[in-house]
C-alpha cells in the first residue's frame, strides 16, 4: 500500500514497486488520478492495483484504509502522503493545524498499528515512513526556510515514531525505514503557490531508489540527499548522550541558590 499516490514520490513509489512486480493498493483524495495511474501499472506490469479514493485528514477516510490494510494481508506499507501548509503560526488557521496533524501523524500512526500485527504474526513485511530533512530543522537559523513549525514538528515526530518502531519490530521480522528527502520535484510547493523552480531539486524516483535501495540494505534511516551518512551517526550518538547527561535527580550545579 502506498498513501499520497497520485502525485509525486507517493505515485514514483508506486511506479516502482509495480515495475518491480509488486500488486497494489494505492491512496489518494483524487481517486481520477489514481485510477489513471492504476490503469497504466496494470498495463504496464501486469500487476493487480487498487485505487482508494480515501481523505486521510477524516475519521472515516482513514478508517476505511486502516480497515483495508489490516484485511489484505499487505507486505509493504509507505506512509507517504504529507502536506505542508508552510505559514506563520499566528496565521496558520486552526483547521489547517488540524489537518496537518491527521495527516502527517494520525494517519501515519494508525496504519502502522492496522498494518503491522499482520507482519508480525507472518515475521515479514516492511513499512516505510517518509518524513522530511526538516525534522531535523529545529535549531537551524536559516531564514530562507519557510514557516514551518508545526509541518517540522509532524515530521519530527514520523522519525522518533519511526525509530522507536523499528526497534519494537525489527527483532519480530519486520523492516522498517525513514525516508527523510530534503527538495523533491512534485505538486508539495505548487500546491501552497509556491515557486521553488529556482531550488535544486530532487526527482521522485531518485528518493525511492534511495529508499528501496536502502531498504534492501537493511538501513534504517535513508537520507537520499546526504553523502556522508557519519553525519547521520553523529546525530544519533549525540541524542543518546543528551539522554543520558541529563537523566539524573538532582538539579545541576547552574542552579544552586536560584
Ligand atoms: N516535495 C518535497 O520537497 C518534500 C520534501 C521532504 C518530504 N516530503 C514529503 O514527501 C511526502 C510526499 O510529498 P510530495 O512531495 O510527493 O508532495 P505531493 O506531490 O503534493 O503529494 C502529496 C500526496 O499526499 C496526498 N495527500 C495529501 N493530503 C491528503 C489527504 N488528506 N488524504 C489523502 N491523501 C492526501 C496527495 O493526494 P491528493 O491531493 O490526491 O489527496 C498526494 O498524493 C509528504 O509526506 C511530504 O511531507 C516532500
Amino acid at each position: 500500500m502506498v498513501t499520497g499516490a497520485s502525485s509525486g514520490i507517493g505515485a514514483a513509489y508506486a511506479e516502482r514497486l509495480a515495475s518491480d512486480g509488486w500488486d497494489l493498493m494505492i491512496v489518494a483524495r483524487r481517486v481520477e488520478r489514481l485510477d489513471q495511474l492504476a490503469a497504466r501499472l496494470r498495463d504496464a506490469h501486469g500487476v493487480d492495483v487498487e485505487s482508494i479514493g480515501a481523505d486521510l485528514s477524516a475519521a472515516s477516510g482513514l478508517g476505511r484504509v486502516c480497515e483495508a490494510v489490516a484485511a489484505a494481508p499487505v507486505e509493504m506499507l509507505v506512509n507517504n502522503a504529507g502536506l505542508a501548509h508552510y505559514m506563520p503560526f499566528v496565521e496558520l488557521p486552526p483547521s489547517k493545524a488540524r489537518e496537518l496533524l491527521e495527516v502527517n501523524v494520525a494517519a501515519f500512526v494508525l496504519l502502522s498499528r492496522a498494518a503491522a500485527p499482520g507482519m508480525v504474526e507472518r515475521a515479514s513485511g516492511a513499512i516505510i515512513n517518509v518524513a522530511s530533512l526538516l525534522a531535523f530543522s529545529g535549531a537551524a537559523q536559516e531564514p530562507f526556510l519557510p514557516k514551518r513549525a508545526v509541518y517540522a514538528a509532524t515530521k519530527s515526530f514520523v522519525v522518533t515514531f519511526t525509530e522507536l518502531l523499528a526497534a519494537e519490530l525489527q527483532p519480530l521480522g519486520v523492516q522498517v525505514q525513514l525516508v527523510c528527502p530534503g527538495v523533491v520535484r512534485s505538486e508539495f510547493h505548487t500546491r501552497q503557490g509556491m515557486d521553488v523552480s529556482s531550488v535544486p531539486r530532487m526527482e521522485p524516483h531518485d528518493v525511492v531508489r534511495a529508499s528501496l535501495t536502502d531498504l534492501a540494505r537493511g538501513v534504517l534511516v535513508s537520507v537520499p540527499g546526504l553523502s556522508d551518512t557519519d553525519a547521520l551517526a553523529e546525530v544519533q550518538a549525540a541524542n543518546a548522550g543528551l539522554l543520558r547527561a541529563a537523566r539524573v535527580a538532582e538539579l545541576p550545579a547552574r542552579y544552586a541558590g536560584s
